[in-house]
């Protein structure tokens, strides 16, 4: 039987699936089957039909574009997206048959993709880079991205070749430091992104809806169910509005508390930063000054001694790397604490992102960079963070660990 075409897209989807497509759902089929549109993003909640819509977008360029192209779906675990298109196969036999061959024999619901009698050919595979890499690709799917690691996200880029060279991603927005939540929220990604929410669609019952709204966080609803990423602003390390409760105008004077100073030293990019900081009562930390050097270790490190000898700390603490900065300052003083950064970064970057949410660290309204660098920081940024490391440093409390591990994560407590 000869596949029918159809002017509008709608039209497609109402022909495979015999359901109506809603205006979200027709967008993303306009855009999918669109030459111009390369990189696309579907945002939207759970079971909102997102795959399903792609799915028939997929289905026009199978059996509706003039020319044979190769397809790539990739998807982390069940591949639902592959599920859909065997259904509408299921759904429409009589239509199908003879245009499908699974592995050199005409099937109707082959497992792991299939090739038409046209020679276009559609792929199904894992979101391993294994499965992925030497496969060539006019166009992209990947199903439930925000599960997809970035980096084989990257691989699955480097497939695409030729005039179509499309990517498509589609998700519930709810890894934040996924590439697919950057894509989504950030324009210079120039993705055109369509989100939606299960709100309000007939197949969706409301009491449960209701349920949904009264049980999850706003967060989480605005994730799952409107299918909105989170922003910027909700996705940062130190969340702005509580980076302002901590800052304060005016001098920084002491009040009588103990003195801690934290010390991040520079590597190639990042200078050597130490922060000194006070400690009011148990928790509150202020910080006092912060100085920063670009010098190498031998000239540095007289430096820092020039500032431990002014301020007298009950501790100073520095990061054990790079080592040649820990022998220049051990051949000055042996009362620097070296804490090993893989073993204490991420406690010490938690225990600073606590503080900030609790504005318990004091910071005066000058410390401009310190400030920016709380501002713009991202877990696992490896320049530009060096103002934040050395707070970090600062504030940290740590406890000296009993078992022999100690002998890891502290390189010399003296
Ligand atoms: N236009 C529509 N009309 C009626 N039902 C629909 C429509 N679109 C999708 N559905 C229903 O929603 C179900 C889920 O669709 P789909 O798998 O595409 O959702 P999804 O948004 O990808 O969900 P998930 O978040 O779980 O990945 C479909 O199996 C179908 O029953
Ligand atoms: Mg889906």
């Amino acid at each position: 039987m000869d596949i029918p075409k159809f002017e509008k897209i709608e039209d497609w989807f109402k022909f495979l699936t015999g359901l109506e497509p809603t205006g979200d759902q027709v967008n993303v089929l306009k855009s999918v089957t669109n030459l111009e549109d390369k990189k696309i993003v579907v945002s939207a909640g759970r079971q909102s039909g997102k795959t399903l819509t792609v799915a028939v977008a997929i289905l026009y360029w199978v059996f509706c574009y003039n020319e044979p192209i190769k397809i790539l779906l990739i998807s982390p675990q069940t591949n639902v997206l592959y599920y859909h298109i065997r259904n509408i196969f299921d759904r429409n036999k009589d239509l199908f048959e003879g245009h499908v061959l699974a592995e050199g024999v005409y099937s109707l619901v082959p497992l792991r993709g299939f090739t038409t009698d046209r020679g276009t050919q559609v792929w199904v595979k894992g979101a391993t880079d294994k499965q992925i890499r030497g496969i060539p690709a006019d166009m992209v799917v990947i199903d439930e991205a925000c599960e997809v690691k970035n980096d084989i996200i990257l691989t699955a880029l480097g497939n695409l070749s030729g005039k179509i060279s499309k990517i498509i991603l589609l998700s519930t927005p709810h890894k934040s430091n996924s590439l697919f939540v950057k894509w989504a929220t950030e324009p210079e990604s120039q993705f055109k992104v369509f989100q939606w929410s299960s709100e309000g669609l007939a197949w969706h019952d409301k009491t449960l809806l209701e349920t949904k709204r009264k049980e999850m966080s706003r967060e989480q609803y605005a994730v799952e169910v409107l299918g909105r990423p989170p922003t910027k602003e909700e996705r940062a390390f130190f969340p702005k509005k509580h980076i302002d409760k901590c800052i304060f105008e005016g001098e920084s004077v002491r009040e009588g508390g103990q003195i801690e100073i934290g010390v991040d030293f520079g590597e190639t990019e990042s200078k050597t930063v130490l922060t000194v900081v006070e400690k009011i009562g148990k928790i509150r930390r202020k910080v006092l000054y912060v100085k920063s050097w670009k010098l190498p270790p031998e000239l540095v490190a007289p430096e820092i001694m020039t500032e431990i000898l002014k301020w007298k700390p009950s501790i100073v603490k520095a990061d054990n790397r790079p080592k040649e900065y820990r022998e220049a300052l051990k051949k000055l003083t042996d009362k620097i604490v070296f804490l090993d950064g893989i073993f204490h970064k991420d406690l010490m970057l938690g225990q600073l992102q606590a503080h900030v949410r609790e504005h318990n660290v004091l910071i005066p309204q000058n410390q401009v960079e310190l400030i920016k660098q709380l501002t713009t920081y991202k877990r696992g940024k490896s320049t530009g963070d060096d103002y934040v490391d050395s707070l970090a440093l600062a504030c940290y409390e740590f406890e000296v660990p009993r078992t022999s591990f100690s002998k890891v994560a502290i390189s010399s407590i003296e």
